[in-house]
């Protein structure tokens, strides 16, 4: 199969506890409970996208332990290509660590291993891969020389980019005129705006980042949908779904994997938003990232029902 979405991607096993209240610095509380499952801000976007019907294609590089292995028998058991993940032998595989409180939200630390070291080299040999694709996308959670050398191959042959920037982190110049579509959520907007908790203003940041360069920039706000900025246009809010929360790990991702999804079956922007609104929606209803992100029949049939 040609790979109509190529991810650039980290991958990340998740340790998730789940505790009564946010962690105080010097603090120890008991989890209820504890779980070893997939991650990976570029493997569960990617996952999402495999869901929502792409055909998807992986770059990435992992490690050589078993955590590796479940890696990838999630992408076999999704169909997503993955014959450019390089796997480091001897090298730990990237590891989040996450507590869960009971309204469903987390808090995150992330040890990068193995995907550290994916660099421009590697993105080069999936060049073709890269040059066949419709859309390209990645996350902060690679290095950022693999992204631009892959956004670069992209612009080059026609290929849409998407940008996850998560987690938030200062942008080289030179990638911002690469990114044909960003999706920051509304913390992230404002750190790569430089605007400070007391100086917040999304249509202010949103300007600022199209005049960078970006395409198109589209701000999540969780159960509150999202907001799609173009330069020369005037902003279109789309309206999200307030769910019962199982756990929100991944939604973004969903949110990006499933619009990169609609945006290569050529949907319009607000159709391919709502899509992507509805993925990220119904992925908060299992546990982890990957559980209950929905497959495109799914989100088809609960949009119907929810409009
Ligand atoms: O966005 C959620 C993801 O962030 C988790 O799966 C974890 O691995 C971290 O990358």
């Amino acid at each position: 199969m040609t790979p109509e979405v190529v991810c650039i991607a980290s991958w990340n096993v998740d340790l998730i506890a789940q505790i009564g209240s946010p962690l105080l610095r010097g603090q120890t509380q008991l989890a209820s409970t504890l779980e070893r499952l997939p991650g990976g801000k570029g493997s569960n976007a990617a996952v999402a996208a495999a869901r929502q019907g792409a055909r998807v294609g992986l770059v990435a590089r992992i490690g050589g332990d078993d955590f590796g292995q479940m890696g990838l028998d999630l992408w076999a058991r999704e169909g997503i290509d993955s014959g450019h993940v390089r796997r480091a032998q001897g090298e730990v595989n990237g590891t989040a660590l996450i507590l869960v409180y009971p309204d469903g939200d987390n808090s995150i630390a992330i040890y990068p291993g193995a995907g550290s070291q994916l660099d421009a080299e590697q993105v080069e040999q999936a060049r073709s891969m890269i040059a066949s694709a419709r859309l390209v996308m990645a996350s902060c959670e690679v290095p950022l020389a693999a992204t631009q050398a892959a956004f670069a191959l992209a612009r080059a042959h026609g290929v849409r980019t998407l940008l996850n920037p998560a987690p938030a982190t200062a942008l080289p110049d030179a990638l911002w005129p690469l990114i044909d579509v960003l999706t920051p959520n509304e913390g992230e907007l404002y750190q790569l705006a430089g605007q400070s908790d007391t100086d917040r203003d999304t249509d202010r940041a949103a300007a600022a980042l199209l005049a960078r360069g970006v395409g198109a920039l589209v701000v999540t706000l969780g159960a509150r949908g999202c907001r799609l900025y173009r330069a020369g246009h005037a902003p279109v809010a789309v309206a999200g779904h307030a769910v019962q929360v199982v756990d929100t790990i991944g939604a973004g991702d969903t949110f990006t994997g499933a619009l990169a999804a609609a945006l290569t079956r050529q949907e319009d922007w607000p159709q391919a938003l709502a899509s992507a609104n509805a993925a990220a929606a119904l992925s908060t209803q299992g546990r982890g990232a990957v559980a209950a992100m929905p497959t495109l029949e799914q989100v088809r049939r609960w949009r119907s029902r929810a409009v």
